[in-house]
């Protein structure tokens, strides 16, 4: 198991007392979302900050709900009473055996990415056509403040610049 997985396996059961910036994003992609997909994928479903609001917007959907943590994934699964399909899937890896999605989302997830712009073509490659991809993750400059104070010893990750990003992006940015 990889070190991100066994930190958010460990922080499974208590990771909603906990998250307080991640269902405000959450809600801020949901609210961008429209349409209507007949199949969703989601990457790093987490706890399902993000997909209860797909079950709600999409009642009619098929949804793929996929995380690299198992642990994540059975709380994810509880709270949405079974809706859904539930995978543990590596996002950067994912299996083109699941077919096409009309809408492919992922929020907060995707800043744990090795390669992101590999990642983000071989989900691309999973669209049907007309289909989108939304996602909502941490760029260059997240965290500025703090990593100002802590300097060189901050040990923090490097978030990536909009020019990572494979193709033109359409990219907003949003304080919280
Ligand atoms: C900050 S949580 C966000 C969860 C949820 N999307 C939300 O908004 O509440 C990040 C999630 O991404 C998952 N994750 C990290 N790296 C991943 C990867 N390579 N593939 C799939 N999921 C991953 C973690 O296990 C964790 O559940």
């Amino acid at each position: 198991m990889s070190l991100i997985a066994r930190h958010f396996a460990k922080a499974a059961t208590r990771y909603d007392e906990i998250a307080q910036v991640q269902p405000r994003v959450a809600a801020a992609l949901a609210a961008r979302l429209g349409g209507a997909p007949r199949r969703i994928l989601e990457i790093g479903c987490g706890t399902g900050g993000l997909s209860a609001h797909l079950a709600r917007l999409f009642p009619q959907a098929e949804l793929v709900l996929t995380d690299i943590s198992a642990e994540m994934l059975a709380v994810c699964e509880a709270r949405l009473g079974g809706r859904g399909r539930f995978l543990r899937m590596d996002g950067q890896a994912p299996d083109a055996g699941l077919g096409c999605f009309e809408l492919i989302v992922s929020s907060l997830a995707m800043q744990w990415f090795e390669d992101l712009p590999a990642s983000l073509e071989r989900l691309a490659a999973m669209l049907a056509r007309g289909g989108e991809m939304r996602f909502a993750t941490l760029g260059a400059g997240t965290f500025a403040e703090w990593r100002a104070v802590l300097g060189e010893a901050g040990g923090l990750h490097d978030y990536p610049e909009a020019r990572a990003f494979p193709w033109r992006a359409q990219i907003e940015a949003e304080m919280f």
